[in-house]
């Protein structure tokens, strides 16, 4: 079979990831064309990956009759009408999460990744493509560890990121720290409860980066939630982990309980030295998810193949992205915030 030819948009922090990883391995696609409005990326495109249509605009990338797929990963407010756009071309989409930053956008877009049942949309919710959590859902689903009572979601980035981030919410909008952060722990609950969010109630402080508060961002966002199935879910969203990139997932069972990245371990390496006893960790989220982002998109390529429906469709879009919204005004407004 001939390879499902891909347009990328986005050549950024994760752009870069999936457009090297496109070329080097998902070997049923080709990296067909990219679109980036810095010439910077596109250069690099072009000399480092080889890629022959390079444009300055993904409207006219997705004009070229060619391509069978776009892959989005532009900044998250282009999300809605560069998804609606490239369906509206007859092209299958992976986008990266979220779909869009407003409810009434996003329901729009899920309405026209129903009305097309035979393109396929996947959202980036690649953790769920993660060997760890794969285990963790099979035990889970297995009911190795009874009934699910409660859960407890860390993600906090690297303090390395900080200064950069603090620069980029000068200039853009992230969606907050529940939409752009906690949404991974979202889907997770939802992922392995296979139940909805009920009650949120949020807290947050910028004590570790005060400057945050001027472009109303948080460093540190918690929250605390009751689902319909009863379960108890504990998330907290941080930018400011000194030891590098911290996700942690707890999972609490009638029978038992799972722990995935206790320790962001980077491999099974420990250093003995005048500093005790240390285990390496992980530094950034393509480090701790390389295979994952890898696993995702080869998932995304077999399912156009296969002419199968995604595992993470609009619809889980949609739900995570109405609890990261309630859980930012559950913040805003200091209420529990009923779904
Ligand atoms: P970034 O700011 O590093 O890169 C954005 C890219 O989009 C740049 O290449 C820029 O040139 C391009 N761009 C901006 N406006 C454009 C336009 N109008 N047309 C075409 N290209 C345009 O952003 P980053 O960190 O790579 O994030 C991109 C997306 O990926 C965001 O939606 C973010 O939420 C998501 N993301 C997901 C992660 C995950 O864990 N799944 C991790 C990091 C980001």
């Amino acid at each position: 079979m001939t390879k499902i030819k891909i347009g990328q948009v986005g050549l950024g922090r994760l752009g870069q990831v999936h457009a090297s990883n496109i070329v080097n391995h998902v070997n049923d696609a080709e990296l067909y064309a990219v679109a980036s409005v810095v010439d910077k990326e596109l250069e690099y495109a072009k000399e480092e990956l080889g890629v022959k249509n390079c444009y300055k605009s993904y409207s006219e990338m997705i004009e070229n009759d060619e391509l069978d797929a776009v892959v989005i990963v532009s900044p998250s407010g282009f999300h809605a009408v560069q998804i609606t756009q490239a369906l509206e071309k007859g092209l299958h989409v992976f986008s990266e999460k979220p779909i869009g930053l407003e409810l009434e956008n996003i329901r729009q877009v899920v309405d026209k990744i129903n009305d097309n049942p035979g393109k396929v949309f996947q959202l980036g919710f690649m953790r769920r493509f993660d060997e760890s959590y794969l285990y963790a859902k099979e035990a889970v689903d297995s009911g190795n560890l009874g009934k699910i009572t409660a859960m407890r979601c860390y993600g906090i980035d690297p303090s390395a990121g900080l200064d950069s981030f603090i620069q980029f919410a000068k200039n853009s909008a992230s969606g907050g720290i529940f939409l752009d952060m906690s949404i991974h722990d979202i889907d997770l609950v939802r992922w392995f409860t296979g139940s909805e969010f009920k009650t949120v109630y949020s807290l947050g402080n910028n004590i570790a980066a005060p400057e945050l508060s001027e472009c109303e961002e948080l460093e540190t966002g918690a929250c605390l939630s009751e689902l319909e199935d009863g379960t108890i879910a504990y998330f907290l969203a941080g930018r400011n982990a000194h030891h590098g990139y911290h996700v942690e997932t707890e999972i609490i069972g009638t029978e038992g309980m799972i722990r995935i990245g206790n320790a962001p371990e980077k491999n099974l390496v420990t250093l003995y030295d005048k500093n005790g006893v240390v285990r390496p960790t992980s530094g950034h989220f393509p480090e701790r998810f390389r295979f994952a982002f890898i696993n995702e998109l080869n998932t995304f390529v077999n399912s156009i193949k296969n002419k199968e429906k995604s595992s993470v469709t609009g619809v889980d879009g949609l739900k995570s992205t109405e609890v990261a919204i309630a859980m930012q005004e559950s913040f805003e407004t200091k209420n529990i915030i009923t779904l």
